[in-house]
């Protein structure tokens, strides 16, 4: 897993920017994801980490020498950052059921967000920062870095050219055969969701965003925790903590006469629960599978299907030469250039807050064993 992940490292700057003010930025969570924030804050001349939080004694302190940031100040918990600096952003990288609270906190602090993946466990605590986002005038940006690479902005460009007509169906989804991250993300208190927040939001994301995001309507949702549960495919350390969803599977109806059949794992005895599909009155496009979604690229090129003067054709969209080692900080330079700019979000809670909402749709039908309609109030 740290094997792919470790991909993703900024390995290579695209583009220096620079704007005359010094940006003041502090990082609330130092585990692993902090590190990619980290490495790309200190690749740029006008940001400063100033500040460092973690509920783990010492861990922001060890964090902070790792990386040769100097001069930064240490706290046991958000609160007690956000009281005691006065900082223009911050990096929300805790565990996702602290999500939520650390938002919330921050902007009510006045202080900009790039707030990691999934945006929160529920849709109440989604709605709640969009409210707190929308009252504090700040900006919360959504750290979705696949949006960067250049073979899955393919996906939504192709859907936008109107090239596949009106769509009405939609297939996402796939995981991995084996593939439980461990670590934080498999116990309720700390992951709240399992592998629907972890990549499931990933693989909506890459359909939803190319469609504009239609709004989510009604969900039939079902979850599984079978494999991570099991000391046959686990560690009995990590079994034993196991109480998260290591699958997850729905039918959501979407407004505008669309229908998405989703699917997600992190284990299951299977190779792929198949391709992702957007069927269109004009043609149809198939999604080589991927295990992760996180960016990593694509490895077959996406296929269109349409007819061409009565016959039936497959046309290859070559695949171009991923920038995937850099997505992770394209991700965190476009908020530092909205921050700079005041331009709006680059990757808008008022969008993803219907992703957010398809999963809490899964997660709640699922418990009560039937479909659920999905009620989102005025933000
Ligand atoms: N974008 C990506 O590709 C990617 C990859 C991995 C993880 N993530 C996301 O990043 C988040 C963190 O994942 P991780 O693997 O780094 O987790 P982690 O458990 O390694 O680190 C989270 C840290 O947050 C700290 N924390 C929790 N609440 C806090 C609070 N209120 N104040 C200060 N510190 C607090 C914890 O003590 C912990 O050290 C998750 O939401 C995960 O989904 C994103």
């Amino acid at each position: 897993m740290a094997d792919v992940l470790s991909k993703f490292r900024p390995d290579e700057v695209v583009e220096q920017k620079t704007f005359q003010k010094k940006l003041k930025v502090g990082i609330i969570g130092t585990g692993w994801i902090a590190e990619s924030h980290a490495e790309s804050y200190l690749k740029m001349d006008d940001v400063e980490i100033v500040a460092l939080a973690d509920l783990i004694p010492g861990k922001a302190e060890k964090f902070a020498a790792r990386y040769g940031i100097k001069g930064a100040r240490f706290y046991p918990d958000h609160k007690s950052m956000l009281e005691q600096e006065t900082l223009d952003a911050v990096s929300v990288c805790t565990y996702n059921t602290t999500h939520c609270e650390c938002t919330v906190d921050a902007l009510q602090a006045g202080v900009h967000v790039l707030l990691e993946k999934p945006m929160t466990v529920t849709l109440e605590e989604a709605i709640a920062i969009c409210r707190a986002e929308k009252a504090s005038g700040k900006i919360v940006d959504i750290g979705f870095q696949p949006r960067y690479e250049v073979n899955f902005q393919m996906i939504r460009n192709i859907v936008q050219s109107g090239a596949l007509g009106k769509i009405y169906y939609i297939q996402t989804g796939g995981g991995r055969r084996r593939g439980i991250p461990g670590s934080t993300f498999i116990e309720k208190k700390t992951g709240g969701i399992g592998a629907l927040g972890d990549i499931g939001c990933y693989a909506l994301d890459a359909v939803l965003h190319a469609l504009d995001y239609p709004k989510p309507l009604t969900v039939t949702g079902y979850t599984s925790g079978y494999f991570g549960a099991s000391t046959e495919y686990y560690p009995e350390s990590d079994a034993s903590r196991f109480n998260v969803d290591d699958f997850a599977a729905a039918f959501i109806r979407l407004e505008g006469d669309i229908i998405c059949d989703f699917r997600i794992s992190w284990a299951m005895h299977m190779d792929t629960t198949g391709d992702s599909l957007i069927l269109g009155t004009k043609g149809g496009l198939r999604i080589p599978s991927t295990e992760c979604w996180n960016g990593y690229g694509l490895d077959r090129p996406l296929i269109y299907y349409h007819d061409v003067g009565g016959s039936q054709v497959e046309t290859e969209i070559p695949l171009k030469d991923s920038n995937a080692g850099t997505i992770f900080y394209e991700k965190v330079r476009a908020f530092v250039d909205a921050v700079q700019t005041g331009g709006p979000s680059p990757i808008s809670t008022a969008k993803i807050l219907y992703n957010q909402a398809i999963l809490d749709g899964i997660a709640k039908s699922a418990q009560l064993g039937h479909e659920v309609e999905i009620v989102i109030p005025e933000i």
